[in-house]
């Protein structure tokens, strides 16, 4: 039995679940295993399948040095299969089966319910590697394209992780999903991806980086959830997803951070004092406060339409099955069950906002996006410390819940990023103030040009403080000739 730490590197297949002893499950992985290779080639970072990349690879799943760090050619990366270690005598932490010991098989009563959330979970993994795919013709640094790299494969790994549980305990109907999930495209009129966000384009490297501080921290708060559930192995592999995840967020956050960076510093150097004069700043080769501000907005309303409608029955029903917990479920202090209880509600009610107390269980969609507010809002934070520091008055904020939302409650209605009521007219009049236009496109289009010499950043960004696995600055971290 494998102990749930030790590694099986050396294989096709690096894992601690001891596929060695598992042919069935062994085999389908490994049948599936081409058509990941070919989609990967295909779909994956364009023009960097032979560049070697200084890339970390999880070894084990020690929380202490679970990775190591070397030069790899992408489509030779190991795609492991990794469950953090088995907590003994876990018990289910919330629902209908609280208390019960954690289930290392799947439930009958719930098997489609959770197939479900692993297909949702899943199909988001590979997406989000095909919107990346061209980011790497315009990297504005070596650094910054191995970080893409690095987001792009352990994407994969996410992939094969779901893949695993998919094929080890949904059998038939398990291979055809992990089929499935190389079929579908980003962005494909016939087969798209399930969630809308995951069919934008990401054409520029400011969308990246606003992509990897929203979009994959709706990952983390989905995998949090999913961390708690009753459905053992489940939880181990989010739980080990989580630990790689944190890079993808410091990526997004630091990114967008650094822009910010350069952009005050060359207002401050031009001695430039106000960030509404955009003509101005932009002839410094720099991308103005309020266009980041345009991004925020996107972003953000797009990645709150992740979490579903503020009122759910599924949300509900996954959590009652015990199979979809809370953020940090075990810390909160109510029965976990939440059969009593209520939770606070925005709603649209006669065109205004109102707030309304409903059935917790309803709600859960609702209290993970607050939770997903709380944590990007500290990184919004962060940003405005950087415009702080030096000395230029402009403030970053994140948009009001109702703003330019295409599911839930405020789908459709016609609020600004403060939360007041628009007007179809008033909305056309504002909409390129609110959002980003297909000038901003064309202006973050024109600066996006490939910087390749070591220790080299484009005009738009600062170098970071410090390198990745604490490299020097001029460290190559793609050979992109060898
Ligand atoms: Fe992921
Ligand atoms: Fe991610």
């Amino acid at each position: 039995m494998p102990d749930g730490t030790s590694v099986d590197y050396d294989g096709l297949i690096p894992n601690n679940v001891g596929l060695n002893d598992d042919s069935r499950v062994r085999k389908a992985l490994e049948t599936w295993h081409p058509g990941y290779i070919d989609w990967w080639r295909d779909m994956g970072p364009d023009g960097f399948q032979e560049a070697l990349v200084y890339l970390r690879t999880a070894v084990s799943v020690d929380a202490t040095g679970w990775a190591k760090f070397g030069f790899v050619r992408m489509p030779e990366y190991k795609w492991g299969i990794l469950l953090a270690p088995a907590v003994e005598e876990r018990r289910i932490p919330f629902g209908r089966h609280k208390g019960e010991p954690a289930w290392q098989e799947v439930p009958g009563e719930y098997r489609a319910m959770l197939r479900r959330l692993l297909v949702i979970q899943g199909d988001t993994e590979p997406a989000s590697v095909e919107q990346q795919r061209h980011l790497g013709a315009t990297a504005p640094s070596l650094y910054d394209l191995r970080n893409l790299f690095q987001v792009n494969v352990e994407e994969g790994r996410h992939l094969w992780a779901m893949v695993y549980l998919l094929q080890k305990y949904f059998g038939a109907d398990g291979r055809e999903e992990a089929e499935e999930l190389l079929r579908r495209r980003s962005g494909d009129a016939d087969a798209p991806r399930m969630l809308g966000a995951f069919n934008e384009a990401t054409p520029d490297w400011l969308s990246f980086f606003m992509f990897t501080t929203f979009t994959d921290r709706d990952g983390k708060m989905q995998l949090e959830a999913l961390a708690q559930s009753g459905f053992d192995p489940l939880s181990r592999t989010c739980r080990f997803m989580l630990t790689e995840e944190a890079h993808h967020m410091f990526v997004g956050e630091s990114g967008v951070g650094r822009i910010i960076a350069r952009t005050c510093q060359a207002m401050k150097a031009a001695g430039l004092e106000d960030a509404a004069d955009v003509a101005a700043v932009r002839r410094l080769g720099v991308i103005d406060l309020p266009l980041i501000q345009r991004k925020i907005n996107l972003h953000c309303s797009l990645t709150l339409d992740l979490f579903g409608s503020e009122i759910s029955t599924n949300a509900a029903n996954a959590f009652n099955a015990s199979l979809k917990g809370r953020f940090r479920e075990a810390r909160l202090n109510d029965d976990h069950v939440l059969l009593n209880d209520t939770y606070p509600v925005l709603r649209l009610v006669g065109g205004a906002i109102a707030r309304q107390d409903v059935p917790a269980l309803s709600a859960l969609n609702m209290r993970l996006r607050d939770d997903f507010l709380d944590d990007v809002a500290a990184g919004v934070g962060r940003w405005n410390n950087v415009i702080e520091r030096s000395g230029i008055a402009y403030r970053l904020h994140l948009p009001h819940v109702a703003f330019n939302r295409k599911i839930g409650e405020f789908a459709g209605a016609r609020f600004d990023p403060a939360g007041q009521p628009l007007s179809a007219d008033e909305w056309g009049a504002r909409e390129a103030a609110l959002l980003p236009s297909s000038a901003d496109g064309e202006f973050l289009a024109s600066l996006m040009r490939p910087v390749q010499e070591p220790g080299v950043f484009a005009s738009w960004i600062a170098p970071p403080r410090i390198g990745i696995d604490n490299k020097p600055g001029d460290f190559e971290y793609v050979k992109i000739h060898e």
